[in-house]
């Protein structure tokens, strides 16, 4: 921070020691304000805001504890800095106990004041930056239908956020199941093209011969089975969006065809010689490594780069954890109506189990698991039990490598269950169920708790 936005207060009832420091503070560029009696002071820090705030320790009407009482008791952020009198440590050490940032013993050395000032200043920043960065972890970030925490899923949401707004070709790389449909479809409806047509063509569905004909139309007689004309989904998308899906898939001749249409958006029907024109935005949508594709010529270099200018790479979701528990809640909002049983959310033991889990499937696996289990609950928390088996079997848990917090987490699990087991098998019954599991009902409600089950 530039030093003349610096506010410095300075406390001090001598009025050379104030002079000269307040002097010497407004040399190095401070905007300082002197007080030479307490009450000015406290007025002064209610009414403005100082970052630091340098007060003598002895003062006529009071001390300068008095100044950092009534600065805590206004929650204020300003450093204070104590004045105290040289060889009086008890000032100092209660100084540092009541919460002041530093001391500077008298007599003053101006050195040591702004060394001082510039750490509280520093500090200040440090803290800053932290709640900054603290809130940016808690902070579930929504654009369109999408949803995320994770700091390199909200870098791609900025950037879809940004090439929607440009006519750029853009190239969605992902693993299957992270969203790459979606972001296609974020980036049309935000795009100036909204309200035209948004055509997504599935490459991966067709045969090839019938992809181009799908793609750029065909005339009748083309082929066997062409017994009419067919406008191709280009024509359709005229003044929209394409979405091609599974680009990877797409044949040489399928390629060449696009790297055409890509440069001067002109293709001819199959069996035509007529030229159409249209004005199209095309997105792409890949989950194979294009460069790789490439480098084993099975993908045309010259195409790649045409179509590799906006990449957005939208990562796997076991790279972002932090993402699951605001999609699992996402979710569970969005399935609620097919729920037989009200389902209120999803007990810390369930969570801890998709937390867990690697996710191949991705988003879809998740959105699929939670879809079931909160038609399957049958308490207001989706369970563990509610999560197919193969998330984590609470039946026979795995013991990794000895490890004590993994065997500690696999016993939870197998107690968690026995408790389950013996409710169900007594109806509910907590007395009955406490009976069979030796233990007295009181320890059974503790755990019920601690373990999220809440009804049976
Ligand atoms: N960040 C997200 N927030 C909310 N919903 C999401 C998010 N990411 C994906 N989804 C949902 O997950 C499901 C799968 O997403 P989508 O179909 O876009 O994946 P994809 O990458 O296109 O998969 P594929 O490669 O199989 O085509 C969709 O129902 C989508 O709405
Ligand atoms: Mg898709």
């Amino acid at each position: 921070m530039p030093a003349e936005q610096t506010a410095v207060l300075v406390l001090d009832d001598d009025p050379i020691v104030l002079r000269s420091l307040s002097e010497f503070l407004r040399v190095e560029g401070y905007r300082v304000s002197p007080c030479q009696t307490l009450a000015e002071a406290m007025e002064l820090l209610e009414k403005d805001q100082f970052h630091v705030a340098l007060t003598d320790v002895r003062l006529p009407e009071g001390s300068g504890f008095d100044l950092l009482e009534h600065a805590k008791a206004l929650s204020l952020s300003t450093a204070m800095i104590m004045l105290t009198g040289y060889g009086s440590i008890e000032d100092a050490v209660r100084a540092i106990k009541m919460g002041a940032f530093d001391y500077v013993t008298k007599p003053i050395a101006d050195g040591e004041v702004k060394l001082s000032i510039e750490r509280a200043l520093q500090q200040r920043e440090l803290l800053e930056e932290n709640r900054r960065l603290r809130q940016q972890l808690n902070m579930t970030f929504h654009f369109e239908n999408f949803i995320c925490r994770d700091p390199k899923m909200k870098r791609a949401l900025d950037m879809i956020r940004v090439v929607a707004g440009t006519d750029a070709t853009v190239l969605i790389t992902g693993e299957s199941g992270t969203g790459k449909t979606l972001a296609a479809r974020a980036i049309h409806a935000n795009s100036p093209r909204t309200g035209k047509p948004f055509i997504e063509v599935s490459c991966g569905t067709l045969p090839d011969t019938l992809l181009e004909s799908e793609l750029f139309g065909h005339v009748k007689g083309a082929f066997s089975g062409a017994i009419v004309n067919k406008t191709g989904k280009f024509q359709a998308a005229d003044e929209g969006t394409i979405f091609l899906d599974e680009i990877s898939i797409a044949s040489p001749s399928l390629q060449m065809k696009l790297l055409r249409v890509l440069e001067d958006f002109k293709f001819e029907p199959v069996g035509s010689n007529d030229t159409h024109e249209v004005n199209v935005r095309l997105i792409l949508a890949t989950n194979q490594d294009l460069s790789e594709l490439v480098r084993q010529r099975n993908f045309r270099e010259d195409l790649y780069y045409r179509i590799n200018v906006m990449n957005i790479e939208l990562p796997p979701l076991r790279t972002r954890p932090q993402d699951i528990p605001p999609l699992a809640h996402h979710f569970i909002e969005k399935y609620r109506h097919e729920a037989i049983h009200s389902v209120k959310g999803i007990s810390d033991e369930a969570m801890r189990v998709l937390a867990d889990y690697e996710w191949p499937g991705n988003v879809r696996e998740l959105e699929n698991v939670l879809q079931r289990a909160v038609v399957l609950c049958r308490t207001p928390y989706i369970l563990p039990e509610d999560l197919p088996t193969n998330l984590a079997s609470p039946v026979e848990p795995v013991l990794p490598d000895g490890k004590t917090l993994a065997l500690k987490e696999a016993m939870r699990r197998w107690e968690r269950h026995l408790i389950l087991e013996g409710l169900k098998a007594n109806g509910g019954n907590r007395k009955e169920t406490a009976k069979c599991l030796g233990i007295n009902r009181t320890t059974l409600y503790n755990k019920m708790r601690e373990y999220g089950i809440t009804e049976i």
